[in-house]
């Protein structure tokens, strides 16, 4: 099996890119292993803190964040990096040549249900004019993304992850320890029968969300003419990953209860990287208002509403949005 460095040199990622991905990845095997130990190594529960977004952290919030932190700023590969867990951005080496956006430890609630979670990552270049504490730098659109993935810590380690060459998939092998390819090129199917949103927010959502999930509830009775089924991991890499894997609409949409919060997902280190990964196996990622990966951040904590996934559903899903 092809190893990631043979990988990422076959898609043409330059060295430097391929040693910070590396980087990233060194603390996700810490991770991957700290998780793993869960109520051994009592890292189960919450802080006694929340985070600048009003949630409370968990202890694995916060080991994840750190091991993230400390392998990248020592790495000397990133000018500064910007994270869930973090007020504001993290200034790091003046001189690295990249940004990396991250959510340590993304659906952590699950952590108590020894469920899916995982880490997501988005890399952008570092322009030369920035100083590494300005947060300016990151308002980069997501088309300026030059690699994005997750790894997902689920019954075997997996990462998906993608430099704008195709987006693979890759399964750890702890036997020696690296990332080895176990799928390439991976196509979403364009069509689908399955959805995920969490209807609990349903009397929330605008009229489009309303009448599209309405419509897939009536199954092949109603507009859509077939039967569809409803998933819902609550932690976006588990319901992304099998989005990704075997075709499906993953929805955050829009959500009328608080203006401040248009969506519940995070644009750097959430929608983004999932959006580049969703377009380059040939699904779509869209707001309900525009692509995804063209929303001009204003600030690093920005929120959005989310739909990605079969091309079809998606057009589907947005023709009630015309
Ligand atoms: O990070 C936010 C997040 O945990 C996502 O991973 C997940 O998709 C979503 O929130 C779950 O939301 P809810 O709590 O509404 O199920
Ligand atoms: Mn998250």
């Amino acid at each position: 099996m092809k190893r990631l460095n043979s990988q990422l040199q076959q898609d043409g990622a330059p060295l430097e890119l391929i040693l910070l991905i590396r980087t990233i990845l060194a603390g996700c095997k810490e991770i991957s292993f700290r998780v793993s130990q869960g109520a051994l190594a009592g890292v189960l529960g919450s802080t006694l803190s929340e985070n600048v977004q009003g949630e409370t952290q968990k202890k694995l919030d916060v080991i994840s964040n750190q091991i993230l932190k400390d392998t990248l700023r020592e790495s000397g590969y990133v000018k500064a990096i910007s994270s869930e867990e973090e007020d504001t951005v993290v200034p790091c080496n003046p001189d690295g040549n990249y940004l990396v956006s991250f959510d340590p430890l993304d659906g952590s609630s699950n952590t108590e249900i020894n469920s899916l979670i995982g880490t997501i990552f988005s890399i952008t270049h570092a322009p030369q004019w920035m100083k590494p504490d300005d947060p300016s730098a990151f308002l980069q659109p997501g088309t300026q993304m030059v690699a994005a993935g997750y790894v997902l810590y689920g019954p075997s380690t997996m990462l998906a992850m993608t430099t704008g060459r195709g987006t693979h998939l890759y399964t750890l092998d702890k036997t020696h320890g690296g990332f080895l390819v176990t799928d390439s090129n991976i196509k979403v199917p364009e069509d689908t029968a399955e959805f995920a949103i969490n209807a609990s927010n349903q009397r929330h959502w605008e009229e489009p969300i309303q009448q599209y999930v309405k419509d897939l509830i009536a199954g092949s009775e109603g507009p859509r003419e077939k039967d569809y089924n409803m998933r819902w991991v609550a932690a976006m890499v588990g319901d992304i990953h099998r989005v990704l894997c075997r075709g499906g609409i993953f929805a955050y949409p829009f959500d009328k209860r608080n203006p401040k919060m248009p969506g519940k997902l995070r644009l750097l280190y959430e929608a983004n990287p999932m959006a580049f990964l969703m377009e380059q196996a040939g699904g779509l990622a869209d707001t309900g208002q525009g692509r995804i990966m063209e929303v001009m951040p204003e600030e690093i904590h920005q929120r959005v509403p989310t739909l990605l996934g079969s091309k079809n559903e998606v057009l589907a899903c947005l023709s009630y949005y015309k």
